[in-house]
């Protein structure tokens, strides 16, 4: 069997129209969602995501606030900066990137987001409504890979998932989200890790591989049951002198060997990375209408 790819641009694209729709819709109701962003520091990684997120705000007409910090700036003054933004009516969307410089502590750093802006969805009040099903801002990246799946028409209820890596980001909530009773749950799930045994025997029985290890050929051909779908959420560089750059990114999935036994595979790039900026723009919007009152 050769997959089908998933094409996270087209979805991505899909659903920035429909925001932007709807982005139009609240402007005739005198609401103009708002997202600020901060960087500190000037990873360029770091730096080229803020400066993606704020043109897709542009792109939908969200109102966006980017504010680069030195690297030397002082924890007290990236809380007050954050404190700022919980008052500032603009504003419905709070993102810090992360990683934060190594004199900061990113915990308290989160814990000064509101909640009820912290589109992120990394506010502990957050994570544990999302863990007791309450309506909360759901993090991005696995957000938007239940859009994949939900939008591909795979079937999550019901399907062995296998997730390898249990990040804060993605793999603990994604793991979360589909043993959830909802429309993109009820899914049996696996989660694996640096210390599981077999990560082979556990991988070759699921009918979902959600593969967020950070580390490239993590899955291979003889890992994946015939028909999986292999959602591929590494974003890995590794060095290629063929490249302008230098480098070239590759997911921790084996792409190649994989199609050739999955029945849908999520290339990298453009597969789930699209569609992370998306869900932030939609948790924005959805942030502002919740502020108005009107139903998300
Ligand atoms: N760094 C890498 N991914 C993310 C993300 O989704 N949100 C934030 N705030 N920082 C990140």
């Amino acid at each position: 069997m050769t997959a089908q790819i998933i094409d996270g641009k087209a979805v991505a694209e899909q659903l920035r129209a429909e925001l932007k729709s709807k982005v139009a819709d609240l402007k005739t109701k005198d609401i103009l969602p708002g997202l600020a962003v901060v960087l500190v520091g000037d990873d360029p990684a770091s730096r080229s995501y803020v400066t993606a997120k704020g043109r897709a705000c542009d792109e939908i007409g969200l109102y966006s606030d980017n504010r680069c910090l030195p690297e030397l700036t002082a924890q007290e003054d990236l809380i007050s900066l954050v404190e700022e933004f919980n008052h500032d009516p603009r504003i419905h969307g709070i993102l810090v990137q992360l990683p934060l410089p190594k004199h900061i502590d990113e915990g308290p750093v989160v814990l000064a987001i509101d909640p009820a802006k912290d589109v992120d969805g990394f506010h502990p009040v957050n994570v544990g409504k999302m863990v007791i099903g309450q309506e909360c801002f759901l993090p991005c990246t696995p957000h938007g890979i239940l859009q994949l799946l939900l939008r591909s028409g795979v079937q999550i209820e019901g399907a062995e998932v296998v997730v390898v890596g249990r990040s804060n980001i993605v793999g603990k909530p994604i793991a979360n989200m589909l043993i959830q009773k909802s429309l993109t749950g009820n899914a049996t799930v696996t989660v694996c890790h640096t210390r599981t045994h077999n990560l082979a025997d556990h991988v070759r029985r699921a009918d979902i591989i959600i593969a967020a290890a950070g580390r490239p050929n993590t899955i291979t051909a003889d890992m994946v049951k015939e028909g999986a779908v292999v959602i591929d959420v590494g974003v890995n560089r590794v060095e290629d002198a063929t490249r302008k750059r230098g480098y070239r990114l590759v997911g921790d999935v084996d792409f190649d060997s994989v199609k050739e036994k999955a029945s849908l595979i999520t290339p990298v790039p453009g597969g789930v990375g699209p569609m992370t900026i998306t869900m932030l723009l939609y948790n924005t919007v959805q942030s502002a209408m919740r502020a108005a009152g009107l139903e998300a």
